[in-house]
């Protein structure tokens, strides 16, 4: 009998020959077993990998890594929708995930926030067919468009009658330094700073929360730049991972008071 060796990691998934193929159940498992020891740990959507796979869920290798499970997305809605609940109430929320990979985050958030509505963009095709795929079989009302996020938010409008929620979390490419394990902000792609920046200027006339995933050891500068581009920045670290290996949010708004006392 063949000993399998090969070990289902962050490089095989996401750098390697998984990256663009569709997982088995098996594989799934085997990358939470191999590189986190918990084979259920690419938990989405509510349910553990056996439970999505048995209703026709999919995901490539690179999604499996990419994705935000499910303890961390459904803290981050919940940190979200807390936020929003001391802002002045305003319009009807519409949550944007432009970089939406599975979706997961988008989903928690739009579980959390009350009579929110969802728009994502994912920009390769497989993965947003995945998506959009996995999205339809979960009846999850999330409106996703194949596109470069953020040159369709530059160029076409949204609606001007909604407060808008922004959940930022591109790829950390190089941007987290593996000797001082410090995210900079300023070297994502594209860099987090920039992203706030334009969004800002772009939709400056109506009520905006951003909500950034960062890592809990942030480049000082780059966080100093990004925490100077928000109203009332908040930062909040999880404790999911071991210590030292934690995510975390940084929330802050633009052009969306507070709630009178
Ligand atoms: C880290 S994953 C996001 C994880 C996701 N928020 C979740 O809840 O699982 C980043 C995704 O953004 C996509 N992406 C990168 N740049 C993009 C862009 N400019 N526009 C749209 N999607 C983009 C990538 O293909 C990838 O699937």
């Amino acid at each position: 009998m063949a000993v399998e060796t090969e070990r289902y990691d962050r490089a095989l998934l996401l750098h390697g020959v998984k990256r663009n193929e569709v997982l088995t159940l098996e594989e799934v498992e085997r990358y939470g077993r191999d590189s986190f020891g918990d084979p259920d740990y690419v938990s989405i959507y509510g349910l553990r990998p056996r439970e999505w796979y048995a209703r026709g869920v999919r995901i490539l290798g690179r999604t499996a890594v990419e994705c935000t499970r499910d303890v961390l997305a459904d803290a981050m809605g919940q940190t979200i929708a807390a936020n929003i609940a001391m802002l002045a109430p305003g319009p009807r929320v519409l949550a944007i995930d432009p970089f939406a990979g599975s979706c997961n985050t988008l989903s928690w958030i739009l579980e959390h926030v009350p009579a929110s509505e969802g728009l994502a963009f994912e920009l390769d095709a497989r993965v947003s067919e995945l998506t959009r795929r996995n999205l339809a079989l979960l009846g999850r009302p999330i409106e996703l468009i194949e596109d470069d996020s953020l040159k369709f938010l530059h160029d076409r409008p949204l609606p001007s009658d909604r407060a808008l929620v922004f959940f930022i979390a591109p790829p950390w490419g190089t941007a987290l330094d593996e000797r001082t394990r410090r995210l900079d902000l300023r070297r994502t792609t594209p860099p987090v700073t920039e992203i706030l920046a334009s969004l800002s200027a772009r939709y400056a006339t109506q009520p905006l929360l951003f909500a950034v995933q960062v890592y809990q050891k942030l480049e000082h500068a780059s966080f100093s730049e990004a925490e100077a581009l928000l109203d009332r920045p908040k930062f909040r670290v999880f404790g999911f991972n071991a210590a030292g290996q934690n995510h975390g949010i940084l929330v802050g708004t633009r052009g969306w008071a507070l709630r009178s006392p």
